[in-house]
């Protein structure tokens, strides 16, 4: 009878370790009775950006790289795009259930509640220049509401969390709008809640002397599925930045600016405008062999494409291409998708693709909607934090149940000098105004 266990013998004192082996892992503290001598510390595992640890136990969201799976609370995402609304996933991976009628009636006004920002707001995002990139500007307007919210500091009492999750999820859209109208010298435009929550987000962007701003249907219909499809997406960059500030115990508008700012990187968030700008450095089909044997000669990378986790198609990205049909449809194509489409025809049928299992993201078709939309490409993280806000509440929240958990505090290999000494004849420092 095979049993659930890894035996491990220790070269170095030829001991024997039985380590339990529970959900394909085995707990690293078991490792430290593994011991050279009384005084040894134990062994550690080293695992560089984290390859291969789980940091946490959580029932949120489901990813099968090889099998290019996602699931929210157990609903694959394919159905959730086409049968659910964005506001009835948030509450599905806040709460691990679909609202009913009644619930969510209740949540959507709750929401609609939230979208007003203090006016203080307003003079803040007054100090930005003209020309300052709109995530700096969201993410430093979301730790902002921190001061406008001090109580939200008592993040064991779950209440006052939820308080905060409804503030938090309800004024994103505001301030994602609000740093677009900054950047182009234009009035801010209040929430209406005659509008849905995509409906009203674009309202916020795009009204201007009409009196009332009625959203195309296919275009708020769209939004809302991207917004689905970037809410959560298990441990990734963000959301494990949103987990280990949050386990400090910080406020979640200090936790989730920081969870922006790791989005806002190239490597991830920030990957949807490197797509559009790559797209447009390239410039037309004919230049696109030159730009791929650059990478493949590890000069430049193909954003928009590869994933720590999928090793096939990334289920979003095919989603979004149906989205981009959709608004296509409406506002004629846009000429950079059949650049898009050409790149990934070439690079799937390239040996250093296929060998390296670099398919399509999330980020790769993204951008090319949102420009079609009418967003400037340094809006398209902005559009990707402000339903990923969701996602890092929900594991913020799961994380805050969780009693295993602890502050977040890695250990390290020491690799510098162990030990040296000042020259015994160098003087003390003595008290002065000096410096
Ligand atoms: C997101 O984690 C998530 O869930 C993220 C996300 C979410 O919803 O939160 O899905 C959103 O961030 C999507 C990813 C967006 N980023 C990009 O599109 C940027 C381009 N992609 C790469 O930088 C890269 O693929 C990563 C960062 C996404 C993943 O990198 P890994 O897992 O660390 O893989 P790696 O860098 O070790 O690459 C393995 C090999 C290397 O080649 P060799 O050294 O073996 O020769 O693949 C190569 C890499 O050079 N490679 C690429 C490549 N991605 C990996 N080569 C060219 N172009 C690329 N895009």
């Amino acid at each position: 009878m095979k049993a659930n266990v890894l035996t491990v013998t220790d070269g170095r004192t030829d001991k024997t370790y039985v380590l339990p082996i529970d959900a394909g892992t085995i707990r690293a503290m078991e490792l430290r009775q593994m011991k050279e001598g009384a005084e040894d510390f134990g062994l550690m595992t080293y695992d560089p950006a984290f390859m291969n640890t789980a940091s946490c136990k959580s029932s949120i969201t489901y990813i099968d790289g090889d099998k290019g799976i996602l699931r929210y609370r157990g609903y694959p995402i394919e159905e959730l795009a086409e049968k659910c609304t964005f506001l009835e996933v948030a509450y599905l991976l806040l709460n691990g259930e679909l609202p009913t009628d009644n619930q969510l009636k209740e949540w959507q006004n709750e929401v609609k509640h939230h979208t007003m920002l203090h006016e203080t707001t307003k003079k803040f995002l007054e100090g930005f220049r003209y020309d300052a990139h709109p995530m700096g500007m969201f993410v430093s307007t979301v730790a902002a509401l921190s001061t406008v919210y001090p109580e939200a500091r008592n993040v064991l009492d779950a209440e006052n969390r939820r308080r905060q999750i409804v503030r938090l999820i309800g004024k994103v859209p505001t301030i994602a709008a609000y740093t677009y109208r900054h950047s182009k010298g234009l009035p801010y435009v209040y929430p209406d809640d005659d509008l849905n929550y995509t409906g009203n987000f674009m309202n916020m962007l795009w009204r201007m002397v009409e009196p009332k701003y009625a959203a195309h249907p296919v275009m708020a219909r769209a939004l809302s599925v991207l917004f689905i499809l970037h809410a959560d997406h298990e441990q990734n960059c963000s959301t494990n930045t949103m987990r280990a500030v949050g386990s400090s115990q910080a406020d979640p508008y200090l936790s989730v600016a920081a969870a922006a700012a790791a989005l806002s990187g190239p490597l991830h968030g920030g990957a949807n405008e490197a797509v559009l700008r790559m797209l447009d450095q390239i410039g037309t089909k004919e230049n696109i062999p030159a730009y791929i044997e650059q990478v493949k000669a590890g000069k430049l990378k193909l954003m928009g494409f590869g994933h720590r986790v999928y090793k096939n198609y990334d289920p979003r990205a095919r989603i979004i291409k149906w989205a981009a049909d959709q608004v296509f449809r409406v506002t004629g194509r846009n000429p950079r998708l059949d650049m898009a489409l050409e790149l990934e025809k070439i690079a799937l049928e390239d040996e250093y693709f296929i060998k390296r299992k670099l398919y399509p993201n999330v980020d790769f078709y993204s951008g090319i909607i949102y420009q079609a939309m009418g967003f400037s490409p340094d809006m398209f993280t902005v559009l990707f934090a402000i339903p990923r806000t969701v996602g890092w509440l929900a594991h913020w929240d799961e994380l805050m149940r969780d009693t295993e958990q602890k502050i977040a505090r890695p250990r390290q290999i020491y690799t510098g000098v162990m030990e040296r000494h000042l020259p015994a004849n160098r003087p003390a420092i003595q008290a002065s105004a000096a410096v």
